[in-house]
């Protein structure tokens, strides 16, 4: 694999997404920063990104992705193909989350949700494996957060979101591992960013109504998370280096926080958990990372 890589990135407007590309493309990879509606909602996000490509001469192309769209996400992929031959990474990072006690999440809030945060990767996913396959190499990353691995009150239905894309991201990586392509999962803690502005509520008031002193708790953790949110750019800072990071020698999962809420210990339990049980299924060599030739090559 070329060392500058060709990658796209979802929900690129703003917060991670907008420093992923600024960061990546200052190091020389070709970034497809996509977005909902360039023309529209985000025209001034994407007018900055392109004048400030321009100003720096950075190789950053703006495109329109909407991940709840499975054309909208095949005709990015495909203009990213068209323009760059290739597409070696993919960072699944389009979310956002969604607060309150969890029986006044409507259904409808819940399915909406899914379809972002979990939904939105497997589009993307479907979309670009085929290339990925062509190529015998390429990175799914996962932008999932601490709140994959760890639950708290009225964060329930945005943990189930990110518990659920961990599974996904964990089980591309046995069964890629063997085509050369790499599946990885970003864990971030609390950032300033604008997903505490962007938080959609539980929107059944009557049911929180009825919870006393515990309806008090969203409001309590979300003051918790934002008063204590680290610099964005770290965690920009974690995804260079593992892009960087020889095929092959990625880890699973990466945790970055500005709090230590003993993830680190969890993913190596999980690890030794996961290692015995593919042993006990037979499978170790079958998930084995084995480096792929490119087609056409000898
Ligand atoms: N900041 C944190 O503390 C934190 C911690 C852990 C994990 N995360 C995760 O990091 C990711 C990025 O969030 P952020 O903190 O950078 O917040 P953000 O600034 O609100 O960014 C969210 C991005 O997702 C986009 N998006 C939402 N729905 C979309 C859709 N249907 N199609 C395409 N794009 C869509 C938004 O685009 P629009 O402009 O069109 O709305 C926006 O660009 C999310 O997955 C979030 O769960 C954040």
């Amino acid at each position: 694999m070329n060392s500058k890589q060709v990658v796209l990135i979802t929900g690129s407007s703003t917060g991670f997404g907008r420093l992923f590309t600024d960061t990546l493309a200052r190091k020389g990879h070709t970034v497809f920063a996509t977005m909902r509606d360039p023309g529209g909602r985000n025209a001034k996000n994407a007018s900055e990104i392109r004048a400030l490509a321009e100003k720096d001469s950075l190789p950053i192309h703006v495109l329109e992705l909407d991940v709840t769209d499975d054309a909208s996400v095949e005709r990015a992929v495909d203009a990213v193909v068209a323009k760059a031959g290739r597409i070696d990474v993919a960072i699944n990072n389009a979310g956002y989350y969604l607060s309150g006690l969890e029986e006044a999440v409507t259904t409808e809030q819940a399915q909406r949700l899914m379809d972002t945060n979990f939904l939105g990767p497997v589009r993307v996913n479907r979309a670009v494996l085929p290339h990925m396959r062509g190529q015998r190499s390429g990175v799914l990353m996962h932008i999932s957060s601490a709140a994959g691995r760890i639950i708290a009150p009225s964060m329930g239905f945005y943990c189930a979101s990110k518990f659920a894309l961990e599974a996904l991201a964990e089980a591309y990586s046995y069964e890629l591992a063997a085509q050369g392509i790499e599946s990885v999962i970003v864990e971030p803690g609390q950032y300033e960013t604008p997903v505490f502005g962007n938080t959609v509520k539980a929107a059944d008031e009557a049911r929180t109504s009825t919870y006393g002193a515990v309806k008090e708790l969203p409001a309590k953790i979300n003051a918790a998370l934002s008063s204590t949110a680290g610099n964005a750019q770290d965690v920009a800072d974690v995804v260079l280096r593992i892009i960087e990071t020889p095929a092959g020698e990625k880890q699973l999962r990466y945790f970055v926080s500005p709090q230590d809420f003993g993830l680190n210990e969890i993913n190596a339990l999980c690890k030794q958990v996961q290692t015995g049980a593919l042993e006990a299924f037979g499978l170790t060599e079958d998930t084995k990372f084995r480096k792929g030739k490119a087609v056409g090559s000898v």
